[in-house]
């Protein structure tokens, strides 16, 4: 069977290391995970008061949701926290009320030019899903110190040791997608 796993990038940034990192990862995926990316940066700000009439980039973001099987975040870290741009995604897919599209099988990895990694910002971004009703692949976990030229910019991973840490990562996930996807 093959999975489609729509991958949220929480970065806007055109050099986004964790764009890197979601492009390595979508390439060292095994062969029944497909690849798709979810877009965030055209969606306007959240507003409850347009709950019964969603702008058409966030219903194109729940649709794009809804026909994934599992979800991928690929986040950086701010300010110790996950970016703006990210939350403003998960409050648009998790309304209106009653509707909420987030309870899917889901990840979260990250790449920081810092030693912690995103260990924080994976730490809220996991209790924001646990909330939103989303089953989440807990170990290993990962959290990259990208360090200049480690992931090229088509995605290929120029260390070794980084790329079959990945590889078996993506395995691990594989198996819990499949193990949660209802067919
Ligand atoms: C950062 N950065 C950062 N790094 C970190 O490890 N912990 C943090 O709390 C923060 N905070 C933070 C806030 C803001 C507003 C910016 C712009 C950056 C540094 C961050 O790891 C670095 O800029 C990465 O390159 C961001 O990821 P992308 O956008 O390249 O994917």
């Amino acid at each position: 069977t093959t999975y489609r796993i729509g991958y949220i990038v929480g970065s806007l940034s055109a050099n986004s290391i964790n764009r890197k990192l979601a492009l390595a990862l979508k390439a060292l995926a095994p062969a029944n995970l497909e690849f798709v990316e979810v877009e965030i940066k055209d969606l306007p700000l959240y507003n409850h008061d347009l709950d019964g009439a969603y702008p058409a980039e966030a219903v194109a973001l729940k649709d794009a949701i809804n026909a994934s099987d599992a979800l991928l975040y690929v986040t950086p870290e701010y300010n110790r926290s996950i970016p703006g741009a990210l939350k403003n995604a998960i409050d648009w897919a998790s309304r209106p009320w009653g509707q909420n599209s987030l309870g899917k099988p889901s990840a979260v990895v990250g790449a920081s030019i810092g030693a912690v990694g995103t260990a924080v910002a994976q730490q809220h971004l996991k209790g924001i899903l646990n909330f939103s009703d989303a089953a989440l692949f807990n170990q290993p976990e990962v959290y990259l110190q990208f360090t200049e030229g480690l992931i090229t910019e088509t995605g290929e991973v120029t260390n070794e040791g980084t790329a079959a840490f990945l590889k078996a990562w993506l395995e691990g996930y594989a198996a819990f997608v499949a193990a949660h996807v209802a067919k």
